[in-house]
Protein backbone atom coordinates (compact mmCIF):
# COMPACT_ATOMS: atom_id res chain seq x y z
CA UNK A 1 0.00 0.00 0.00
CA UNK A 2 1.20 3.48 -0.81
CA UNK A 3 1.80 5.85 2.09
CA UNK A 4 -0.55 8.28 1.08
CA UNK A 5 -3.45 5.38 1.55
CA UNK A 6 -1.45 4.43 4.57
CA UNK A 7 -2.41 7.37 6.03
CA UNK A 8 -6.05 6.85 5.41
CA UNK A 9 -5.48 3.71 7.11
CA UNK A 10 -3.86 5.24 10.45
CA UNK A 11 -6.92 7.85 10.14
CA UNK A 12 -9.42 4.82 10.10
CA UNK A 13 -7.80 3.59 12.89
CA UNK A 14 -7.37 6.34 15.09
CA UNK A 15 -10.98 7.72 14.51
CA UNK A 16 -12.58 3.87 14.90
CA UNK A 17 -13.70 4.41 18.51
CA UNK A 18 -16.07 7.14 17.52
CA UNK A 19 -18.93 5.91 17.43
CA UNK A 20 -20.53 7.59 20.17
CA UNK A 21 -19.90 11.11 19.33
CA UNK A 22 -20.55 10.25 15.49
CA UNK A 23 -24.31 9.67 16.61
CA UNK A 24 -26.08 12.81 15.32
CA UNK A 25 -23.93 12.74 12.32
CA UNK A 26 -24.79 9.18 11.69
CA UNK A 27 -28.56 9.56 12.20
CA UNK A 28 -28.95 12.26 10.05
CA UNK A 29 -26.97 10.57 7.12
CA UNK A 30 -28.95 7.47 7.78
CA UNK A 31 -32.39 9.02 7.56
CA UNK A 32 -31.69 11.27 4.43
CA UNK A 33 -30.72 7.73 2.82
CA UNK A 34 -33.66 5.97 3.93
CA UNK A 35 -35.97 8.72 2.83
CA UNK A 36 -33.83 8.69 -0.50
CA UNK A 37 -34.85 4.34 -0.38
CA UNK A 38 -38.57 5.21 -0.20
CA UNK A 39 -38.18 7.69 -3.41
CA UNK A 40 -35.85 5.77 -5.93
CA UNK A 41 -35.56 2.32 -4.24
CA UNK A 42 -33.21 -0.97 -4.52
CA UNK A 43 -29.62 -0.84 -4.32
CA UNK A 44 -27.23 1.75 -2.64
CA UNK A 45 -23.06 2.45 -2.72
CA UNK A 46 -21.21 4.23 -0.46
CA UNK A 47 -17.77 5.65 -1.76
CA UNK A 48 -15.77 6.34 1.24
CA UNK A 49 -17.60 4.11 3.97
CA UNK A 50 -14.02 3.26 5.76
CA UNK A 51 -15.91 2.93 9.23
CA UNK A 52 -18.74 2.92 8.39
CA UNK A 53 -19.20 5.15 11.98
CA UNK A 54 -21.49 7.41 9.63
CA UNK A 55 -23.85 4.56 8.86
CA UNK A 56 -26.49 2.69 10.45
CA UNK A 57 -26.07 -0.40 8.58
CA UNK A 58 -28.81 -2.34 10.23
CA UNK A 59 -31.35 0.14 9.79
CA UNK A 60 -30.29 0.49 6.07
CA UNK A 61 -30.66 -2.92 5.21
CA UNK A 62 -34.28 -2.62 6.18
CA UNK A 63 -35.04 -0.47 3.51
CA UNK A 64 -32.04 -1.73 0.98
CA UNK A 65 -32.21 -4.85 -1.19
CA UNK A 66 -28.45 -4.37 -1.73
CA UNK A 67 -25.97 -2.25 0.15
CA UNK A 68 -22.09 -1.99 -1.44
CA UNK A 69 -19.36 -0.17 0.44
CA UNK A 70 -16.58 0.87 -1.19
CA UNK A 71 -13.09 1.96 0.00
CA UNK A 72 -9.80 1.53 0.24
CA UNK A 73 -9.45 0.84 3.66
CA UNK A 74 -10.24 -3.07 3.64
CA UNK A 75 -9.73 -3.39 7.61
CA UNK A 76 -12.14 -0.42 8.16
CA UNK A 77 -14.61 -2.11 5.98
CA UNK A 78 -14.59 -5.28 7.48
CA UNK A 79 -14.56 -3.81 11.08
CA UNK A 80 -17.67 -1.60 10.36
CA UNK A 81 -19.89 -4.94 9.49
CA UNK A 82 -18.18 -6.67 12.14
CA UNK A 83 -18.97 -3.63 14.77
CA UNK A 84 -22.77 -3.47 13.54
CA UNK A 85 -23.08 -7.67 13.36
CA UNK A 86 -24.13 -7.37 9.73
CA UNK A 87 -21.31 -9.22 8.46
CA UNK A 88 -23.25 -12.07 8.01
CA UNK A 89 -25.86 -10.07 5.76
CA UNK A 90 -25.90 -11.67 2.39
CA UNK A 91 -27.10 -7.89 1.29
CA UNK A 92 -24.28 -6.63 2.36
CA UNK A 93 -21.37 -5.89 -0.29
CA UNK A 94 -17.81 -4.60 0.10
CA UNK A 95 -15.33 -3.45 -2.38
CA UNK A 96 -11.49 -2.78 -2.04
CA UNK A 97 -10.40 -0.10 -4.42
CA UNK A 98 -8.90 3.08 -5.22
CA UNK A 99 -11.41 4.70 -6.65
CA UNK A 100 -9.71 7.68 -8.41
CA UNK A 101 -7.22 5.35 -9.97
CA UNK A 102 -4.13 7.52 -10.11
CA UNK A 103 -3.29 6.71 -6.32
CA UNK A 104 -0.20 5.40 -6.22
CA UNK A 105 1.28 7.51 -9.19
CA UNK A 106 0.19 10.25 -6.84
CA UNK A 107 2.19 8.99 -3.70
CA UNK A 108 5.23 8.66 -6.29
CA UNK A 109 4.96 11.85 -7.10
CA UNK A 110 5.25 12.91 -3.52
CA UNK A 111 8.43 11.05 -3.15
CA UNK A 112 9.99 12.86 -6.24
CA UNK A 113 8.29 15.89 -7.04
CA UNK A 114 11.09 16.14 -10.14
CA UNK A 115 9.19 13.60 -11.96
CA UNK A 116 7.90 16.47 -13.62
CA UNK A 117 5.39 17.62 -16.27
CA UNK A 118 5.18 14.53 -18.53
CA UNK A 119 3.93 12.56 -14.93
CA UNK A 120 1.09 15.63 -14.17
CA UNK A 121 0.35 15.39 -17.47
CA UNK A 122 -0.49 11.93 -17.47
CA UNK A 123 -2.14 11.67 -14.01
CA UNK A 124 -4.38 14.87 -15.41
CA UNK A 125 -5.04 12.50 -18.44
CA UNK A 126 -6.40 9.31 -16.60
CA UNK A 127 -8.28 11.91 -14.37
CA UNK A 128 -10.43 12.96 -17.02
CA UNK A 129 -10.76 9.52 -18.53
CA UNK A 130 -14.25 7.79 -17.17
CA UNK A 131 -13.34 4.99 -14.96
CA UNK A 132 -15.11 1.43 -15.30
CA UNK A 133 -15.33 0.16 -11.35
CA UNK A 134 -16.21 -3.36 -11.09
CA UNK A 135 -18.85 -2.93 -8.36
CA UNK A 136 -22.13 -3.85 -9.71
CA UNK A 137 -23.54 -0.51 -10.52
CA UNK A 138 -25.36 1.05 -11.48
CA UNK A 139 -26.75 2.08 -8.12
CA UNK A 140 -30.52 3.82 -7.42
CA UNK A 141 -28.80 5.54 -4.98
CA UNK A 142 -24.81 6.71 -4.67
CA UNK A 143 -23.70 8.17 -1.74
CA UNK A 144 -20.19 9.78 -1.06
CA UNK A 145 -19.34 9.98 2.77
CA UNK A 146 -16.43 12.59 3.55
CA UNK A 147 -14.29 11.28 1.22
CA UNK A 148 -14.06 14.36 -1.20
CA UNK A 149 -11.99 16.12 1.14
CA UNK A 150 -9.68 13.26 1.93
CA UNK A 151 -8.77 12.94 -2.15
CA UNK A 152 -7.85 16.08 -2.46
CA UNK A 153 -5.30 16.15 0.51
CA UNK A 154 -4.08 13.13 -1.32
CA UNK A 155 -2.78 15.99 -3.75
CA UNK A 156 -1.70 18.73 -1.30
CA UNK A 157 0.41 15.62 0.43
CA UNK A 158 1.22 14.41 -3.30
CA UNK A 159 2.23 17.81 -5.08
CA UNK A 160 1.97 20.65 -2.32
CA UNK A 161 -0.17 23.40 -2.41
CA UNK A 162 2.42 25.85 -3.79
CA UNK A 163 2.80 23.93 -6.78
CA UNK A 164 2.10 25.64 -10.18
CA UNK A 165 -0.50 22.80 -11.47
CA UNK A 166 -1.60 22.31 -8.02
CA UNK A 167 -4.82 24.11 -8.42
CA UNK A 168 -5.56 21.80 -11.83
CA UNK A 169 -5.10 18.87 -10.37
CA UNK A 170 -7.54 19.17 -7.37
CA UNK A 171 -10.05 20.20 -9.62
CA UNK A 172 -9.63 17.11 -11.94
CA UNK A 173 -9.85 14.82 -8.95
CA UNK A 174 -13.22 17.01 -7.62
CA UNK A 175 -14.37 16.63 -11.13
CA UNK A 176 -13.80 12.98 -11.33
CA UNK A 177 -15.37 12.31 -7.97
CA UNK A 178 -18.47 14.20 -9.30
CA UNK A 179 -18.57 12.01 -12.52
CA UNK A 180 -17.91 8.71 -10.85
CA UNK A 181 -20.73 9.48 -8.25
CA UNK A 182 -22.71 10.33 -11.91
CA UNK A 183 -21.61 7.02 -13.60
CA UNK A 184 -22.52 4.82 -10.60
CA UNK A 185 -25.88 6.54 -10.27
CA UNK A 186 -28.92 4.92 -12.55
CA UNK A 187 -30.83 7.14 -14.29
CA UNK A 188 -34.09 8.58 -12.30
CA UNK A 189 -31.77 7.53 -9.18
CA UNK A 190 -30.58 9.59 -6.45
CA UNK A 191 -26.76 10.85 -5.40
CA UNK A 192 -26.47 12.20 -2.00
CA UNK A 193 -22.36 14.21 -2.12
CA UNK A 194 -21.73 14.91 1.49
CA UNK A 195 -18.38 16.59 2.48
CA UNK A 196 -17.02 18.50 5.74
CA UNK A 197 -15.09 21.51 4.62
CA UNK A 198 -13.50 22.69 7.73
CA UNK A 199 -12.63 21.32 11.25
CA UNK A 200 -12.19 22.23 15.19
CA UNK A 201 -8.32 22.76 14.09
CA UNK A 202 -8.58 26.03 11.88
CA UNK A 203 -11.98 27.38 13.53
CA UNK A 204 -11.69 26.73 17.43
CA UNK A 205 -15.10 27.69 18.40
CA UNK A 206 -17.41 25.21 16.20
CA UNK A 207 -17.74 23.07 18.47
CA UNK A 208 -19.08 25.45 21.03
CA UNK A 209 -21.18 28.27 18.70
CA UNK A 210 -24.94 27.82 19.58
CA UNK A 211 -27.01 26.05 17.01
CA UNK A 212 -28.76 29.24 16.03
CA UNK A 213 -25.67 31.11 15.27
CA UNK A 214 -24.44 28.54 13.06
CA UNK A 215 -25.10 29.60 9.99
CA UNK A 216 -24.06 32.38 10.50
CA UNK A 217 -20.55 31.25 11.41
CA UNK A 218 -19.73 29.09 8.66
CA UNK A 219 -20.24 32.36 6.39
CA UNK A 220 -17.78 34.08 8.34
CA UNK A 221 -15.02 31.14 7.75
CA UNK A 222 -15.82 30.66 4.17
CA UNK A 223 -15.32 34.31 3.89
CA UNK A 224 -12.30 34.54 5.52
CA UNK A 225 -11.06 31.91 3.51
CA UNK A 226 -11.06 29.23 6.24
CA UNK A 227 -12.12 25.89 4.96
CA UNK A 228 -10.20 23.04 2.98
CA UNK A 229 -8.94 23.10 -0.23
CA UNK A 230 -11.43 22.37 -2.80
CA UNK A 231 -14.76 21.71 -0.80
CA UNK A 232 -16.32 25.36 -0.14
CA UNK A 233 -19.77 24.08 -0.55
CA UNK A 234 -20.76 26.68 -2.97
CA UNK A 235 -17.94 25.20 -5.57
CA UNK A 236 -19.55 21.73 -4.72
CA UNK A 237 -22.90 22.78 -5.88
CA UNK A 238 -21.43 24.71 -9.03
CA UNK A 239 -20.37 21.52 -9.89
CA UNK A 240 -23.97 20.61 -10.75
CA UNK A 241 -25.50 23.84 -11.68
CA UNK A 242 -25.29 26.82 -14.35
CA UNK A 243 -22.88 25.62 -17.08
CA UNK A 244 -20.75 22.92 -15.24
CA UNK A 245 -20.70 19.92 -17.37
CA UNK A 246 -22.44 17.50 -15.13
CA UNK A 247 -25.20 20.25 -14.64
CA UNK A 248 -27.29 18.64 -17.92
CA UNK A 249 -27.53 15.07 -16.28
CA UNK A 250 -28.65 15.86 -13.16
CA UNK A 251 -31.88 17.84 -11.71
CA UNK A 252 -33.42 18.88 -8.41
CA UNK A 253 -29.86 19.34 -6.56
CA UNK A 254 -30.49 21.00 -3.27
CA UNK A 255 -28.22 22.11 -0.76
CA UNK A 256 -28.84 20.80 2.56
CA UNK A 257 -28.67 22.73 5.47
CA UNK A 258 -25.31 22.14 7.01
CA UNK A 259 -24.45 20.53 10.10
CA UNK A 260 -21.75 19.31 12.79
CA UNK A 261 -19.86 15.92 12.58
CA UNK A 262 -17.80 15.15 16.21
CA UNK A 263 -15.13 13.16 15.86
CA UNK A 264 -14.07 12.83 19.21
CA UNK A 265 -11.09 14.77 19.30
CA UNK A 266 -11.71 17.09 16.21
CA UNK A 267 -15.37 18.37 15.34
CA UNK A 268 -16.01 19.38 11.21
CA UNK A 269 -18.77 21.12 9.25
CA UNK A 270 -20.19 18.90 6.99
CA UNK A 271 -21.94 20.53 3.80
CA UNK A 272 -24.00 18.02 1.69
CA UNK A 273 -25.47 17.90 -1.86
CA UNK A 274 -28.51 15.80 -3.18
CA UNK A 275 -29.81 15.20 -6.26
CA UNK A 276 -31.42 13.31 -8.73
CA UNK A 277 -29.63 11.81 -12.33
CA UNK A 278 -32.40 12.80 -15.17
CA UNK A 279 -34.07 10.20 -16.85
CA UNK A 280 -33.56 9.87 -20.29
CA UNK A 281 -36.16 8.93 -23.13
C1 LIG B 1 -13.11 10.61 6.38
S1 LIG B 1 -13.25 8.95 5.93
C2 LIG B 1 -14.99 8.73 5.80
C3 LIG B 1 -15.61 8.43 7.11
C4 LIG B 1 -16.35 7.12 7.15
N1 LIG B 1 -17.45 7.17 6.21
C5 LIG B 1 -16.81 6.83 8.56
O1 LIG B 1 -17.72 7.45 9.08
O2 LIG B 1 -16.24 5.96 9.19
C6 LIG B 1 -12.77 8.92 4.22
C7 LIG B 1 -12.68 7.52 3.69
O3 LIG B 1 -12.28 7.60 2.32
C8 LIG B 1 -11.40 6.52 2.06
N2 LIG B 1 -10.59 6.86 0.88
C9 LIG B 1 -9.69 7.87 0.76
N3 LIG B 1 -9.15 7.89 -0.48
C10 LIG B 1 -9.73 6.87 -1.17
C11 LIG B 1 -9.58 6.39 -2.50
N4 LIG B 1 -8.73 6.96 -3.35
N5 LIG B 1 -10.34 5.33 -2.87
C12 LIG B 1 -11.21 4.75 -2.00
N6 LIG B 1 -11.38 5.17 -0.72
C13 LIG B 1 -10.66 6.22 -0.31
C14 LIG B 1 -10.58 6.39 3.33
O4 LIG B 1 -9.99 5.12 3.46
C15 LIG B 1 -11.65 6.66 4.40
O5 LIG B 1 -12.24 5.49 4.84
Amino acid sequence: MNELFEEEVRFNQASRPNWEEGAAHRNLITGYLIDLAESSGGRLCVLGAGNCNDLDLQKLSQVYSEIHLVDLDETALKYAVDFQAVSEDPSIHLHVLDLTGVGDRLAAFKKDRDQGEEELQQILALLSESRELDISGPFDVVCSTCILSQLILQVVHAAGESHPRFEELMVAVREQHFRTVLDLTVEGGAGLVISDFVSSESAADLKDVPDFQFTQYLSQLLSSRNFFHGVHPGLLYAQLKGKAPLAKLVEDVEMLPPWRWDLGPRQYAVAALRFRRCATG
